[in-house]
């Protein structure tokens, strides 16, 4: 954990060359990645990397403190390959933004720049990896004094708050929403998890469904956390400042094992316990990834139950608005009518019960203007820009409705705040050079061809343009 992310400087990497159909992707063993595709050519320098490498390593480059990540990652046993996600991607893709999530489940003290989605300062974390105080807390008053009343020691908590230090990065479920106010990064060991977070899982799992970071919900229905209830938790297998090296591994967690099966006299007359009670699967969400089970099965052959399709709280309660987020990420992510018709109506009934926040009415916007609805999702769209906080994407919908009726002044000043939000987001630059070739500002909308070009190379849109603006 303390190495899952970190400045580049000093790190060496395995080389990189490889064509994936048009596109060549090449990165030095010191990061400089270079791209081509269809004689379009360039190149950035990867500076930051998030994952330990234990299972696998992703890297960031940066423009004017954006943070990026590169399309390819490096999987431990396999090499370099895609980043999960970019699969199917056949154009340059350079621009996926790391949101202030990833960098707090990876970093400590994170330097996120209100206002934007993916600016930080730089460094963007004050400290590479995880550190004492995501754990015990704030460490000032320690230091000064010496004394170990000074922070907090997660296993002398409440059982409830000792899981919360390991579930604010361990615990994500199928989805996970959090709740009005509330931001991960405020999060402080011996804080309640539940305060901050919504969880939800399916309602029966497949139980070969193993997600990245799911080893909570697994451990959760496991028969030994139902046998030995609260007594159990991370904390009884796992040290949290130091790994068994892998060859002593089995025989470290026997041990753990018989801290409460020492009177199975099954347990006593085998080796190890891991290869038949927590095999290793492969991951749903990530390829060449393989995870723990922490389900524990009794046996490990048996079949899997099929899954069912509902979601519920995980623990907690969970609101129509926080419920409603949740099948809108899923509907988004699978493209999923159904899903998407659940979303609008949870939070338009969350809304009529007085929902107003940010998060959520951006999502409803989203949700009322591919329904058609646009006076509405307009409506959506100004209140949240009224608040301060839309998002980068909100902002590009609200433009191209403003820009259908006819008010194209108003279009380019969202637009240009949407990439100030977000440069990285192709959508603003395109409709925003569109939009100034109209309005007969040709060296505006030189400019903004320029910058999208920064994150776009190979951007098709832009020839377009590009070709109007030659006329
Ligand atoms: C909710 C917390 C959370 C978020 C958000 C998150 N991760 Fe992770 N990530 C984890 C945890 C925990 C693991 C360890 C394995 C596991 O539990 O599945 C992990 C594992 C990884 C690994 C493999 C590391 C290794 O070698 O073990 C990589 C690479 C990675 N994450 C990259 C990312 C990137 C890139 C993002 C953002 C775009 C991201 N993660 C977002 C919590 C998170
Ligand atoms: C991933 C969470 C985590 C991180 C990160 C972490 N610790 Fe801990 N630490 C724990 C847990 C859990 C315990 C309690 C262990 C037990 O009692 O079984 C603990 C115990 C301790 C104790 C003993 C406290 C007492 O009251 O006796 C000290 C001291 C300590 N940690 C220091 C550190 C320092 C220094 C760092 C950073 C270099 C650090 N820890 C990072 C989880 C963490
Ligand atoms: C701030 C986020 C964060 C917190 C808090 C946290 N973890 Fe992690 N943990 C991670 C990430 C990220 C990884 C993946 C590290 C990698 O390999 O890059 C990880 C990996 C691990 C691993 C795999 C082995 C290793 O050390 O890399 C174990 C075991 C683990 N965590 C247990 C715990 C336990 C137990 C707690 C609570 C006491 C805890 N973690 C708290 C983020 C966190
Ligand atoms: C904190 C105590 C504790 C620890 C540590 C623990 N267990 Fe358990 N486990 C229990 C209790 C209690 C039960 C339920 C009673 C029983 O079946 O013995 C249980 C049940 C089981 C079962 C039966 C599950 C079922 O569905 O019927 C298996 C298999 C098992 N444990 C394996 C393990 C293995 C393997 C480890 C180590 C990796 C382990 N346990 C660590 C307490 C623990
Ligand atoms: C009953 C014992 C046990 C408990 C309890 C337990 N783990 Fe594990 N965990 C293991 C074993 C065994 C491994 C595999 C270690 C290995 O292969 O070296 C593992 C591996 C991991 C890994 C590394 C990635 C993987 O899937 O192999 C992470 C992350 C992790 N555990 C997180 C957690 C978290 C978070 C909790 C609490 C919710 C937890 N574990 C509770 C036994 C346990
Ligand atoms: C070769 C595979 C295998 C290994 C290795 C193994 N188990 Fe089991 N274990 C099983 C099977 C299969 C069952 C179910 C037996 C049944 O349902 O009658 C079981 C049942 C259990 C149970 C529940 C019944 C009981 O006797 O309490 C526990 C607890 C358990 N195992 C713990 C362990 C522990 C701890 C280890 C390591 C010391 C271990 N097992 C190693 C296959 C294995």
């Amino acid at each position: 954990m303390a190495r899952s992310s970190g400045l580049l400087a000093g790190l060496s990497i395995e080389p990189l060359d490889v064509r994936k159909g048009g596109l060549r992707y090449a990165m030095t063993g010191d990061g400089q990645f270079r791209f081509e595709r269809g004689g379009i050519a360039g190149s950035t320098r990867a500076q930051f990397f998030i994952g330990s490498g234990a299972v696998g390593r992703s890297f960031l480059w940066q423009k004017d403190g954006f943070l990026f990540q590169l399309p390819m990652s490096w999987y431990r046993g396999h090499g370099w390959d895609w980043s999960p996600g970019y699969e199917s991607s056949e154009t340059l893709h350079l621009s996926r933004p790391i949101a202030p999530e990833c960098l707090n489940c990876h970093g400590t003290g994170i330097q996120h720049r209100t206002g934007t989605q993916n600016g930080y300062e730089w460094p963007p974390v004050a400290q590479g990896g995880i550190g004492c105080e995501r754990c015990h807390g704030p460490g000032r008053a320690h230091m000064a004094s010496g004394s170990a009343d000074q922070i907090v020691n997660p296993s002398k908590l409440t059982p409830r708050l000792r899981d919360s230090v390991c579930a604010q990065c361990h615990l994500t479920g199928v989805e996970r929403v959090e709740r009005v106010g509330r931001r991960a990064e405020e999060f402080r060991a011996s804080d309640d998890f539940d305060r901050y977070f919504a969880v939800f899982v399916w309602d029966r799992p497949a139980a070969d469904g193993l997600h990245t970071t799911s080893h909570y919900e697994r451990l959760e229905s496991s028969g030994c956390r139902k046998g030995a209830g609260e007594k159990l938790w991370c904390g009884s297998c796992h040290d949290s400042h130091e790994q068994p090296p892998a060859a002593s591994a089995a025989a470290y967690y026997r041990e753990r094992c018989m801290t409460c099966h020492n009177r199975s006299a099954h347990a006593q007359e085998k080796e190890e316990c891991l290869a038949c009670h927590m095999p290793r699967r492969g991951a749903t969400d990530a390829t060449r990834v393989s995870f723990t089970d922490h389900s524990i099965p009794r046996d490990a052959t048996g079949k899997p139950p099929s899954g069912s399709r509902e979601l519920r709280a995980f623990r907690g309660e969970a609101s129509p608005r926080e419920l409603g987020m949740a099948w809108a990420r899923i509907a988004n992510a699978q493209r999923n009518e159904e899903d998407f018709g659940k979303a609008r109506g949870l939070l338009n009934q969350a809304y009529s019960n007085g929902m107003r926040d940010a998060a959520a009415l951006t999502v409803l916007g989203f949700l009322e203007d591919r329904a058609g609805n646009t006076d509405r999702a307009v409506e959506f769209y100004e209140h949240t820009r009224r608040i301060g906080e839309p998002q980068a994407e909100a902002l590009v919908n609200l433009g191209a409705n403003y820009a259908e009726r006819k008010r194209l002044k108003e279009a380019v000043e969202v637009w240009r705040e949407a990439a100030r939000r977000s440069p990285g987001l192709e959508s603003a630059w395109v409709k925003l050079a569109t939009a100034y070739l109209v309005l007969g500002q040709r060296d505006d909308a030189r400019e903004a061809i320029r910058r999208c070009l920064e994150y776009h190379p190979d951007s098709e849109a832009i020839k377009e343009i590009q070709a109007a603006l030659a006329q």
